[in-house]
């Protein structure tokens, strides 16, 4: 199996306050992996390892078989992150635009889209099942609606890999299950690496090819890597 995510022996402090300590873990193509763990206990940071965003103090992170510090590939990665108070949208602007913004890396920013590029939007809104507010305006969509939006948008490269960070937050449960169902497919059928967090497990461990569990650092005496 193709090794998509690697990360070994990883180490990460903020500010000298160690957050994760020795992690290890595998994401092969085709899992749906998931991540757990209590409030604060490094999700939301080990994906910003996974993508780059931090340097560890120690330990390795390798994507697609490569070190991430090397990687450069990193369309074909698409990344769903975690939405927060201050994470809205508030400048005005149309699904369509949200969606094709992925898109600019390859065409140039504001560049008008041609067809072939509308075609692609189109078809990521319909895999996400957002196709039906496609003209709205995203700050006036519900956070279910908006949140399929951002998947549409990360889906928009044609991923390989897709990294979400607790998609169903704040979303009933009704949309919650068409959401973990919409990402199934996407799994299944697409043949999609997914590597998720979320605080509802019970919900996808169905889904689930494996599961990673964060825990407070054991040592509480090691406040660095
Ligand atoms: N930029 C930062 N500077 C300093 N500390 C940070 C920073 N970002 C996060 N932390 C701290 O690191 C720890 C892990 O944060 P992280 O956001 O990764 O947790 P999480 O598991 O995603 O939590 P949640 O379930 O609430 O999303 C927390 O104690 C947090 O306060
Ligand atoms: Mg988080």
């Amino acid at each position: 199996m193709q090794n998509i995510i690697k990360v070994k022996d990883l180490c990460f402090a903020y500010n000298k306050v160690l957050v994760l300590e020795n992690l290890n873990l595998e994401v092969e193509k085709g899992d749906f992996a998931v991540v757990i763990g209590e409030n604060g206990t490094g999700k939301s940071t080990l994906i910003k390892l996974i993508l780059n965003q931090l340097s560890p103090q120690r330990g390795e992170v390798s994507l697609f078989g490569q070190q991430v510090s090397q990687f450069k590939n990193w369309s074909i990665i698409g990344y769903v992150p975690q939405v927060t108070l201050n994470s809205n949208v508030n400048f005005p602007a149309s699904v369509e635009e949200i969606v094709s913004m992925n898109l600019y890396a390859k065409v140039g920013f504001m560049r008008v889209l041609g067809k072939k590029y509308k075609g692609i939007i189109k078809q990521a809104l319909i895999n996400a099942e957002a196709q039906d507010f496609a003209k709205r305006q995203f700050s006036e969509l519900s956070g279910g609606q908006q949140q399929r939006v951002m998947i549409a948008k990360a889906l928009v490269n044609n991923p390989e890999l897709l990294i979400l960070d607790e998609p169903t937050a704040g979303i009933d449960s009704k949309t919650q299950k068409k959401l973990y169902k919409l990402l199934e497919h996407l799994n299944k059928e697409h043949n999609i690496t997914i590597l998720m967090i979320t605080h509802d497990f019970d919900s996808v461990e169905e889904l689930a090819s494996k599961t990673i569990k964060l825990q407070y650092p054991k040592n509480g005496e090691a406040l660095y890597c």
